[in-house]
């Protein structure tokens, strides 16, 4: 990984965004990047302050589970400050601008996972955990975080090998993480600006959805729907057609690919 270090300084550097990454805060390593941006936020940072680690003891991930985080990947968290119209598309905005990003980075193609898991080759690549304060209808802070998996070889990690990939597995190379959060953190900006000018990006999250027209799996709380993925409604949820023929609307849940 000769290079690759990580500063405040690389990201930010004639960065082209009018706030997102503006302000870096780098650690080393600290317990969790959502707990430091909490924190940032509820002390009143600005929008766009980025909270970014080389490795995380004990990283967050999505319905209570663990994050792994070991160094050599990209763990971060942006605080933005959205407003209640836009906290449901904020799924989007962050799993396409990591499509874009990958891409423009690497050249390799990727998917999304509903709602907001991003796969290259139908193994996970990236995660991303949204959490909001909301008190009425006003949003106090919203935090996006990202967890890449950039120079990781899952060989080392047999627990999430038959799941998980890298983005150096896949290219059998290393990658500069630099580059890779340089573009995530423009194409979050444009992404989340064009929600205020009115543009959607709903359409193009839908046709990346490698869920659609899938058999699936899908656990929502306690409870576990079978059925065809048949869409997804413009709030970010999923409408599952059971095997029973009825129309479920899901909000928030886990999904395992059946075909
Ligand atoms: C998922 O379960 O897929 C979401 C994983 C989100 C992980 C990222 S890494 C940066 C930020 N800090 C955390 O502790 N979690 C998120």
């Amino acid at each position: 990984m000769s290079g690759d270090i990580l500063s405040a300084a690389s990201i930010t550097r004639d960065l082209e965004t009018r706030f997102v990454g503006q302000r870096v805060i780098y650690y080393p390593s600290l317990t969790s990047t959502m707990e430091v941006a909490k924190r940032e936020a509820q002390q009143g940072a600005a929008e766009g302050t980025v909270i970014i680690a080389d490795e995380q003891t004990t990283g967050k991930g999505r319905l209570e589970r663990v994050w792994l985080s070991p160094r050599g990947n990209i763990a971060l968290s942006v605080i933005l400050h959205p407003s209640l119209a836009y906290l449901p598309s904020l799924i989007t905005v962050a799993s396409v601008a990591m499509v874009h990003s990958i891409e423009a980075a690497t050249g390799l193609k990727s998917q999304i996972k509903w709602p907001n898991d991003v796969l290259i080759n139908g193994r996970k690549v990236c995660g991303i955990l949204i959490e909001s304060d909301v008190q009425g209808n006003t949003v106090n802070y919203t935090i996006i975080g990202i967890g890449i998996n950039v120079n990781l070889r899952l060989a080392d990690f047999p627990e999430i090998q038959p799941i998980a990939t890298s983005l150096s597995d896949e290219l059998g190379r290393d990658v500069s993480r630099l580059s890779v959060i340089r573009c995530l953190l423009v194409e979050l900006e444009r992404l989340y600006l064009s929600l205020s000018a009115g543009e959607s990006i709903y359409e193009e999250w839908r046709d990346r959805l490698v869920t659609l027209d899938k058999r699936v799996r899908v656990k929502s709380g306690e409870t576990i729907y079978e059925g065809v993925a048949e869409s997804v409604a413009r709030d970010g949820s999923l409408l599952l057609r059971g095997l029973d023929g009825s129309l479920t609307k899901i909000v928030a849940g886990d999904v395992t690919l059946r075909d």
